[in-house]
């Protein structure tokens, strides 16, 4: 295999080159458009250096016959602790600590902070991630329920996880932490409706996907105090700029740090190289999340 390592590509320039290749690699950034594709004569495979895929059209890979994978879990534990980052921070007030001592002001009633212990953690999907953030979770001596469709009651009572349902995570739960992917299900899934059905003071973290919080709604529960706080990694637009729910002291957020570790960018390069490499060598497909269309 001929490799070639191109970064920093606009749109056109990759349109430009892209027709004489067999196998694209990218991260978030690039997107692969329809157009894109009707470019691509001799493309086979297009993998994904990570989870989501949210950057590739799909349907237009499979009716191009171009096979899409991803790279599930050569970033999950990373993700999953950036998670008990998240909820740690937020019980802890690390940023705002952080930032008023570097202010010269010596906080300490203003930021008195909470024990995780004994407290019981919500999951909203119990994939890859949201499997790894219960063992940590469980580690740290918190009760863990858990909601997913996908898996069966005994699978997730397996993980020593509670099987609850969607209303019951809202309910039960000091803190809710998102592990499913963005889907027409779950778009707006955390709404003014649902945050309000969350306990008063519960906590929510979002390390998944933006969008599956609307970042409005949750502006408004949160400067209601009905909840005690948020932590957001993702957002509906990224960079999501000065939004509203910058301006709120009970929100912590990151800039989609979640799988940005060197060991989890090193992981994921490597998983996406050798399935590009066996796929176009072997035919053999692992994590392909398309059909061909024969
Ligand atoms: C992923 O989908 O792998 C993570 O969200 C990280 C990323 O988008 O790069």
């Amino acid at each position: 295999i001929e490799v070639d390592v191109k970064t920093d590509l606009t749109p056109s320039e990759l349109e430009d080159i892209i027709g004489v290749y067999h196998g694209l690699s990218i991260r978030s950034k690039t997107k692969v458009t329809k157009d894109l594709l009707s470019k691509a004569k001799n493309l086979k495979v297009i993998g994904r250096a990570g989870i989501g895929l949210d950057n590739v059209d799909i349907p237009a890979a499979t009716s191009a016959d171009v096979a899409v994978m991803n790279t599930p879990l050569g970033n999950a534990i990373t993700t999953a602790e950036h998670t008990i980052a998240m909820l740690m921070a937020l019980s802890r007030n690390i940023p705002r600590a952080t930032a008023t001592l570097k202010d010269g002001k010596w906080e300490k009633k203003n930021l008195r902070g909470r024990e995780i212990y004994n407290k019981t953690l919500g999951l909203v999907g119990i994939g890859n991630i949201g499997s790894l953030v219960a063992e940590r979770a469980m580690g740290l001596k918190m009760k863990v329920i858990g909601f997913d469709p996908y898996q069966a009651a005994e699978a997730i009572e397996d993980m020593g996880i509670r099987p609850v349902t969607f209303e019951q995570i809202l309910s039960d739960s000091d803190y809710i932490s998102i592990h499913t992917p963005k889907t027409k299900e779950t778009t707006n899934l955390f709404n003014k409706e649902t945050l309000l059905k969350m306990k008063q003071d519960a906590m929510l973290i979002n390390c998944a996907r933006g969008g599956i919080v609307n970042e409005e709604d949750l502006h408004d529960v949160l400067k209601s105090n009905h909840l005690g706080g948020a932590a957001l990694d993702v957002f509906e637009t990224e960079p999501p700029g000065k939004i509203c729910l910058m301006d709120l002291d009970n929100l912590i957020c990151t800039s989609h740090l979640g799988a940005s570790t060197f060991e989890a960018q090193d992981n994921v390069a490597r998983d996406v190289a050798t399935q590009i490499t066996d796929y176009l060598l072997t035919g053999e497909a692992e994590n392909i999340v398309n059909q061909k269309s024969d």
